[in-house]
């Protein structure tokens, strides 16, 4: 039995994300999404908040039953080896991202050197994709259209107390 790990802020989820943890589900006995802590960012959803969007969001995965979403504090590697995962999974959008994730797999490595890291390339349809531009999409009222979840739409709507711009089209373009 194989177990994957997927960390990340997912502040909130996007189809990006979705996409890395339909792929990555397919290659693994378990996959644990786990949701840490960037010392680097401040999230705006809670983490109860990320936790149920994330739940959400895999329902319409095919084949999600051996998804978990998790959140851990502290070190992913000390969480890794408690969970018994021995793969971290990371995206790769673009070179930009390759510098971050490659000190953060040789960190990783060095606090325990049994976790692999592996990198999926990032569906071609989401490589300018990030959370940030989503939070800034909405905040300027622009379009969300294939970007995220419809629960995500529907959380940000909520957040900022309006509906967001063609969030009819972008719930159309969901499904
Ligand atoms: O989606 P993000 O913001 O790129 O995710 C980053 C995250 C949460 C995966 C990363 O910051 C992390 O692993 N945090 C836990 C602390 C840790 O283990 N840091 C790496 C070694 S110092």
């Amino acid at each position: 039995m194989t177990t994957y790990i997927y960390p990340g802020s997912f502040d909130p989820v996007t189809n990006g994300h979705l996409d890395i943890i339909r792929r990555a589900s397919a290659m693994c006995s378990k996959l644990i999404v786990a949701i840490g802590h960037n010392r680097q960012k401040k999230p705006m959803f809670s983490l109860k908040e990320r936790i149920a969007l994330l739940n959400a969001a895999i329902e319409n995965i095919e084949c999600n039953q051996n998804i978990e979403i998790a959140s851990f504090e502290g070190l992913l590697a000390t969480y890794a080896r408690k969970r018994g995962a021995t793969v971290i999974v990371k995206g790769l959008r673009a070179m930009s991202d390759f510098e971050y994730e490659f000190q953060m797999a040789l960190l990783n490595e060095h606090i325990d050197d049994s976790l692999e890291t592996i990198f999926l390339i990032t569906n071609i349809k989401y490589t300018y994709l990030s959370s940030s531009a989503v939070k800034e999409l909405a905040e300027n009222n622009a379009s969300l259209r294939g970007l995220v979840p419809d629960n995500v739409i529907e959380e940000l709507e909520q957040k900022y107390g309006r509906r967001l711009s063609n969030a009819a089209d972008a719930r159309a373009a969901n499904h």
